[in-house]
């Protein structure tokens, strides 16, 4: 034998052990007609089968992230419907093979014919960390009955005292819509985010307004906490004594920044901290301008401001469910937004309209930043 070949014979016994370790798991998808997979989660190696079989009604098995349990990842991977009648013997497979890298992975049905089979919690995960990890299996399971239940019965129940009547209002949908505008004599087409109850874009008759919210100038408040601005107008935001920020949110998440929540990539602006002395008589300013007629939510991001109710919102819409009480009540329930809260999670997904917004990196400065917001903006982000 040639020293090669016996180098070859020794690799390939080398290598005979892990190629054996591969293994393949198997999962069932609404075993006796629950609403659920069958175990809920599961720890693989890169390189693992999951198995994953369709028992009767119809279901899916698709990739999602952390963030948005119950939105299909972009990219990601999708068994697509199966419907599985109750007298075939023979029930379908799909195999998913557990890839090399960015673990954990995340899942769920699709199926929201006549409910949401994911905000029934109809969700499976691949090496979630372990509980009381803010990225555990629960809390996963959690936020998808929290973001796509039909009520939010099941994560109140869970978390809020007997007492608790709060339902968090229905997630924001939204479309893009075209308009056409004049100002100055001139006229032309615009596409922007609509929503039942938004105005249609205009500018201001007499030209942009500058709106000016005070930051704790009246304890933890922004004031005025809502108002509402017009395309062109500019929000300048003056910081008074003691330590806050300008932070964009999204309505169901009103103290994480939208960064953190986004499924479209949506960075938001924020002023980072701005400590302002006592005897202070310069007020540092930060300033953004509106592009679009979409609500904008924001909050402060010193520990503790938020759940205190330190929120405010641009052209929220006052008469539907997502109006600025709602968010600010929503902002105090520490419960839940300690449950969604805890980790910093990073989203990768799919919502099909990317957003312009362009994060601002202003942090620490005393500043006036204009920072252009998105005009065709967020879908998803905004939930
Ligand atoms: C399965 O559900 C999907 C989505 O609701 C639907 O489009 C499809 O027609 C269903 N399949 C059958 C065979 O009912
Ligand atoms: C099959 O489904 C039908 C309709 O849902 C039901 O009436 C029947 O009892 C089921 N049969 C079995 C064997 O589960
Ligand atoms: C969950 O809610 C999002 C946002 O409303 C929606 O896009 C998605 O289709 C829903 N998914 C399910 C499975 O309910
Ligand atoms: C402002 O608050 C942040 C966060 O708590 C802190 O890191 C920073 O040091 C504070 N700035 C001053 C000048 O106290
Ligand atoms: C503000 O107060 C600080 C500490 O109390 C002092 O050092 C500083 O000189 C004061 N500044 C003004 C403008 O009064
Ligand atoms: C709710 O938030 C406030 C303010 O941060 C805090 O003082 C309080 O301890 C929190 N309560 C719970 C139950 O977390
Ligand atoms: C919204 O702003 C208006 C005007 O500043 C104020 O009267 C109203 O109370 C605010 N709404 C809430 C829910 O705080
Ligand atoms: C928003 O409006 C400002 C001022 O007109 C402009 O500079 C900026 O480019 C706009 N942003 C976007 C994303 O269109």
């Amino acid at each position: 034998m040639s020293s090669a070949t016996v180098l070859a014979a020794t690799l390939a016994f080398a290598l005979l052990p892990a190629v054996l370790a591969q293994t393949t798991h198997s999962v069932q998808v609404g075993p006796n007609g629950n609403l659920v997979y069958d175990p809920p989660f599961i720890t693989a190696a890169a390189g693992d089968t999951v198995r994953f079989t369709f028992n009767p009604k119809n279901h899916t098995v698709t990739q999602s992230s952390f963030d948005a349990p119950c939105v299909p990842l972009a990219g990601g991977a999708s068994s697509g419907f199966h419907f599985e009648s109750n007298v075939t013997g023979l029930l379908d497979t799909w195999e998913f093979g557990v890839p090399a890298s960015s673990s954990p992975f995340w899942f769920h049905c699709e199926q929201t014919n006549p409910v949401s089979h994911c905000g029934k919690g109809m969700v499976f995960a691949i090496n979630p960390p372990a509980d009381p990890d803010p990225h555990s299996f629960d809390a996963f399971q959690k936020l998808a009955i929290q973001l796509n239940g039909t009520v939010n019965s099941a994560s109140a129940s869970a978390s809020a005292s007997s007492t608790d009547t709060y339902v968090t209002p229905p997630a924001q949908s939204w479309a893009t819509a075209t308009a056409t505008m004049t100002h100055d004599s001139s006229t032309w087409t615009t596409v922007y985010t609509s929503y039942d109850g938004t105005p249609s874009p205009t500018y201001a008759p007499d030209g942009p307004v500058n709106h000016v919210i005070k930051v704790g100038i009246d304890g933890l408040n922004y004031t005025p906490s809502n108002i509402s601005a017009a395309i062109g107008d500019t929000v300048t935001f003056e910081f008074h004594p003691k330590n806050h920020t300008v932070t964009q949110s999204s309505f169901l998440q009103p103290c994480k920044a939208l960064a953190e929540t986004s499924t479209t990539g949506q960075v938001g602006f924020k002023s980072g901290f701005q400590f302002v002395a006592d005897n202070q008589t310069d007020f540092p300013t930060f300033q953004i301008t509106i592009n679009d007629t979409m609500p904008i939510w924001g909050y402060c991001g010193q520990t503790g401001h938020c759940q205190q109710g330190m929120v405010f919102s641009i052209n929220a819409v006052e008469s539907g469910p997502n109006n600025f009480a709602a968010f600010k009540a929503l902002a105090m329930r520490n419960n839940t937004n300690a449950a969604v809260a805890g980790g910093s999670g990073s989203s990768s997904s799919g919502a099909p309209n990317p957003s312009q917004s362009t994060g601002a990196a202003v942090n620490g400065k005393p500043m006036s930043a204009v920072l252009a917001l998105g005009i065709i903006g967020a879908v998803a982000a905004l939930l």
